[in-house]
C-alpha cells in the first residue's frame, strides 16, 4: 500500500510539471465544473484520476469498468462525467479550495497531467461601512471627509460637493460620486456590495452651486435673447427695404 502511494506521488511530481494551473474563483455553494482537455483515443486510456492538492484522489475511473470510485471526502458532493471526464463540485465550500488536477494514464504515454485548476471558493463579500469623519460647510463651499471600510482594507475620501478624492482602497474597495450620492463598492472576485450615503444634508452649498437660480435656466435665457436679437435685426432689414422701395415709387 505504502509502495503504491509513493509510486503515485512520484508519477504526479513528474507529470504535474507539464501542465500549468488555471486560477478559478467561485462563490461558495455555486456548482462549478472543472473541464479537462485531452486528445487521447478513448480506447488508449487506461484510467483517469482527479487529484486534490496533489495527493488525495477525488475520483478514479477506468473506462473499461462501469463506475468511478469517489474518495470519502468528496462522496455525494461531486459528479464525474464519464463522457468528457469533467468533475463537478455540486456545492463547493471554502474548505474545498486548492489544486485540482486531472491525470490521464494511457498505454504508450503513461500518466500525464491533462488539466490543473487552482480553485478558490469564496464567501460573498460583506457590505462596506461608510462613516463621516468630519464635515464642514459654509455658504459657498463644503468639505466632508468620509471613511469607507471593508473587511481588511479602508479608504478616506474628501468631498467638496462636486468632486470626491480617494486615498487608500484597492481594486476591491473604491468610492464613486454621483450628483449627491456617494457610494462605496466593496468586491471580491465573485461578488460585490455597495453602501451609499446622501451628501446633500452635509453639503448644502452644493445645491446653490449647481441648481439654476430662478425658474429660467441660463440656456433658455440665452436662446430667448438670441431670438429677440434676430427678430429685431430682421425687422430692421425689412423696414429699410420697404422704405427704400416706397421712396423709389414716389
Ligand atoms: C457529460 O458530457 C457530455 C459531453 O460534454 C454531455 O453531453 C453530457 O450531457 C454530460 N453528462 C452529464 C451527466 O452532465
Ligand atoms: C489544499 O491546498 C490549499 C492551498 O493550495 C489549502 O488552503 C488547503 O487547506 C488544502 N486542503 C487540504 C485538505 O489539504
Ligand atoms: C456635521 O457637522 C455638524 C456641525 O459641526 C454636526 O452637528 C453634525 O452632527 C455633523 N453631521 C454628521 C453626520 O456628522
Ligand atoms: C478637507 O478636510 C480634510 C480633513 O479635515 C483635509 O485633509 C482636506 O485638506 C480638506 N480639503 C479642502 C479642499 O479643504
Ligand atoms: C484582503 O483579503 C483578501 C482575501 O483574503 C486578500 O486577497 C487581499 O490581499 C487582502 N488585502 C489586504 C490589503 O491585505
Ligand atoms: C472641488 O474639487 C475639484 C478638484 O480639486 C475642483 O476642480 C472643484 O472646483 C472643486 N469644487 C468646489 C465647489 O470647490
Ligand atoms: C445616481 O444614483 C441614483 C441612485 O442610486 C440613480 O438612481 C441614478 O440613476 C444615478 N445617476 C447616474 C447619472 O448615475
Ligand atoms: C462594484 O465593483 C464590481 C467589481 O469591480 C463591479 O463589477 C460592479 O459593477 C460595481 N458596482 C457598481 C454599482 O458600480
Amino acid at each position: 500500500m505504502r509502495v503504491q502511494l509513493s509510486a503515485t506521488l512520484t508519477i504526479l511530481s513528474l507529470t504535474l510539471n507539464t501542465v500549468s494551473s488555471v486560477g478559478l474563483s467561485v462563490l461558495e455553494g455555486s456548482p462549478v465544473t472543472l473541464i479537462t482537455t485531452q486528445h487521447d483515443k478513448r480506447e488508449d486510456i487506461l484510467n483517469i484520476k482527479w487529484f486534490y492538492n496533489q495527493t488525495a484522489n477525488v475520483v478514479y475511473y477506468v473506462p473499461t469498468t462501469p463506475n468511478e470510485k469517489v474518495a470519502d471526502l468528496f462522496k455525494g458532493r461531486v459528479e464525474f462525467n464519464k463522457t468528457d471526464f469533467s468533475l463537478t463540485l455540486k456545492n463547493p465550500q471554502r474548505s474545498d479550495s486548492g489544486l485540482y488536477t486531472a491525470v490521464v494514464e494511457t498505454l504508450n504515454k503513461g500518466a500525464e497531467a491533462a488539466t490543473s485548476y487552482e480553485l478558490s471558493v469564496l464567501a460573498p463579500v460583506v457590505a462596506p461601512t461608510l462613516t463621516v469623519v468630519s464635515n464642514w460647510s459654509s455658504s459657498d463651499s463644503c468639505n466632508v471627509t468620509l471613511k469607507c471600510t471593508g473587511l481588511n482594507v479602508s479608504l478616506i475620501s474628501s468631498c467638496n460637493g462636486t468632486f470626491c478624492s480617494q486615498e487608500g482602497g484597492d481594486r476591491f474597495l473604491s468610492i464613486a460620486f454621483n450628483h449627491t450620492i456617494v457610494s462605496c463598492n466593496h468586491s471580491n472576485p465573485v461578488s460585490w456590495r455597495q453602501t451609499t450615503m446622501e451628501l446633500e444634508p452635509l453639503c448644502p452649498s452644493y445645491e446653490a452651486d449647481v441648481a439654476p437660480p430662478a425658474g429660467i435656466s441660463p440656456c433658455l435665457l440665452k436662446a430667448l435673447l438670441l431670438s429677440v436679437g434676430l427678430i429685431v435685426m430682421v425687422t430692421a432689414v425689412i423696414t429699410v427695404h420697404i422704405s427704400y422701395k416706397l421712396q423709389k415709387t414716389k
